[in-house]
């Protein structure tokens, strides 16, 4: 059903995704947002994407389209926050210098956000652009190492990131995932493709 929406841009990022056949997964676990301000036309054109957070429950991720690509909203819990500290000396940037993906100015930070709470990223892998895996669960699980303390994993080839996005080190994946340009309009209205200097 989803296909039925998929536009060219969306098209790429699916088809880069079959690599490990999570295109099913990601089409059911995670419905797209359908209530977009922009006109379709307009957002094919890569318009700004105005998003409801207010339902947003801690530990909860939500994906919204933006030129194609998925974004994901992220409602940290406290201790997903606190893990950060945990995995700052091991994950490969974690100052967010590298450029493939230039960080905003207000997200080069340990959590990668404007605000601590909200993770806003690009769901899309820096290594050949598969779409992670949710695994927000703390402790040991299959592909993932006995101290996870919760973050993403892309099925395709192994890398990992942190609850901000982080790559870990030493995985294939170049850079952290994307921060797009974003900026709250009010506590429950986010604006993604915008900031305040666009
Ligand atoms: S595409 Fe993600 S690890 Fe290769």
């Amino acid at each position: 059903m989803s296909d039925q929406r998929v536009d060219q841009g969306k098209r790429t990022w699916l088809i880069a995704s079959s690599c490990a056949g999570v295109v099913g997964g990601v089409a059911t676990a995670v419905p797209f947002v359908s209530t977009f301000t922009p006109s379709e036309r307009a957002r094919a054109a890569g318009a700004a994407v105005e998003v409801d957070i207010g339902g947003l429950q801690p530990g909860e991720k939500l994906t919204v389209e933006w030129r194609g690509k998925p974004v994901w909203i992220v409602r940290r819990t406290p201790e997903q926050i606190e893990s950060l500290k945990k995995t700052e000396p091991q994950v490969a940037d974690p100052n967010s210098d590298r450029t493939q993906y230039p960080t905003p100015e207000y997200a080069k930070n340990q959590h990668r956000s404007i605000k601590p709470e909200y993770f806003v990223g690009v769901g899309i892998c820096s290594h050949l652009g598969c779409s992670p895996s949710d695994k927000f669960q703390a402790g040991p699980q299959p592909s993932l190492p006995d101290d996870w303390t919760g973050g993403f994993l892309c099925p395709c080839h192994g890398s990992t990131f942190d609850m901000a996005g982080r790559v870990f080190k030493n995985k294939p994946a170049p850079d952290n995932l994307e921060v797009p340009p974003h900026v709250y309009l009010s506590d429950t209205r986010l604006l993604i493709g915008e900031d305040k200097k666009a």
